[in-house]
């Protein structure tokens, strides 16, 4: 069975990876209609998670030690792959998950100092090293990522909705070691982690995140009905213009994809809108020679040699 396709997104609290994630599940649908992808975080997703999730952001909840607070965030993980992620990918949907170990390695490893080496250990063994295909890292300032958490915290205290704001608690001095620790990772696996910096409007984040899901999505055959969206999609740069042509970047994979696609096309040439141009000879000679006598005919509409049909 084909493997779905893994997405996650991480950074700080008040980072957009709510805001992000939403939108991107709403890009992928309208370019893939029977495509539903599966949405989730971290923690939470499952019932079990529910709970684990109130037990580890209540700012109620003190005296956790953070060998605790990793063992909670670890058993949250190993329920949700066994009982949402990994169904989903075995069934060959995309599965986008809002945190996942990235998030341990620089909380728990970074921010409590518990290091890298046990979660990626405990990754391992509990999770049984599962890989995300892509990870959207988005780091804001430090400043903004706070001060929207603290907003969005407070909004959320006034409407009586579930306390999660126990590591807003936290010193700057650990923010700035999970800040660091991400960027660690981000250097570490780079082929991974698409690491979008920078105080970015909402949409601005939204065509960054785009393009590097476009340019992921073109290297996997799986959905080959996103590949010309993808590539127009890949093109549009940072500023979202629609166009044709793919980032340089992206330029080996798109012409890959459109010389395949010519070659599965009816072998009678007929005249494609999008202007591929026909690569044999006697497709060419079928392509130009009616055109030219098109143009003849208009040069000297009174010789009746030139006539076409
Ligand atoms: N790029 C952005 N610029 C300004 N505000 C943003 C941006 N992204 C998100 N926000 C706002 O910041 C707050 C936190 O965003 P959210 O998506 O909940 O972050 P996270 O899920 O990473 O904690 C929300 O009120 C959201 O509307
Ligand atoms: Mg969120």
């Amino acid at each position: 069975m084909a493997r779905g396709l893994f997405i996650t997104l991480e950074g700080l609290d008040g980072s957009g990876k709510t805001t992000q994630i939403r939108r991107l599940a709403a890009w992928l649908k309208s370019r893939i209609p029977d495509e539903e992808p599966v949405l989730t975080r971290q923690p939470g997703g499952t019932g079990t998670g529910d709970r684990i999730r109130a037990l580890v952001l209540d700012s109620r909840q003190s005296g956790l030690a953070p060998m605790t607070e990793m063992a909670l965030m670890f058993a949250d993980r190993a329920q949700a792959i066994a009982e949402v992620i990994q169904p989903a990918l075995d069934q060959g949907k995309i599965v986008l998950c809002d945190r996942f170990t990235d998030s341990t390695e620089a909380y728990q490893g970074g921010g409590r100092q518990l290091g890298s080496a046990p979660v990626l250990e405990l990754h391992r063994l509990l999770c049984n090293d599962l890989k995300p295909d892509l990870t959207l890292l988005l780091l804001p300032s430090l400043e903004s990522s706070l001060e929207r958490a603290r907003r969005r915290n407070q909004r959320a205290s006034d409407q009586n909705e579930p306390d999660e704001s126990r590591f807003e608690a936290e010193q700057d001095a650990f923010y700035q070691r999970v800040w660091e620790k991400y960027r660690e990772i981000a250097a570490r696996e780079p082929g991974r982690v698409a690491l979008i910096e920078g105080d970015l409007s909402i949409d601005e984040v939204h065509a960054r995140i785009v393009e590097a899901v476009a340019a992921r999505l073109l290297k996997i055959s799986r959905f080959p009905s996103m590949l010309p969206a993808a590539a127009a999609e890949g093109a549009s740069g940072r500023g979202g213009r629609s166009c044709d042509r793919p980032a340089p970047a992206l330029r080996g994979e798109w012409f890959a994809h459109r010389r395949e696609e010519f070659s599965r096309r009816d072998r009678s040439f007929h005249p494609q809108p999008d202007r591929t141009w026909p690569s044999g000879l006697r497709e060419r000679r079928r392509h130009f020679y009616p055109r030219l006598l098109r143009l003849a005919a208009r040069l000297f509409p009174a010789n009746n040699l030139w006539a076409t049909p």
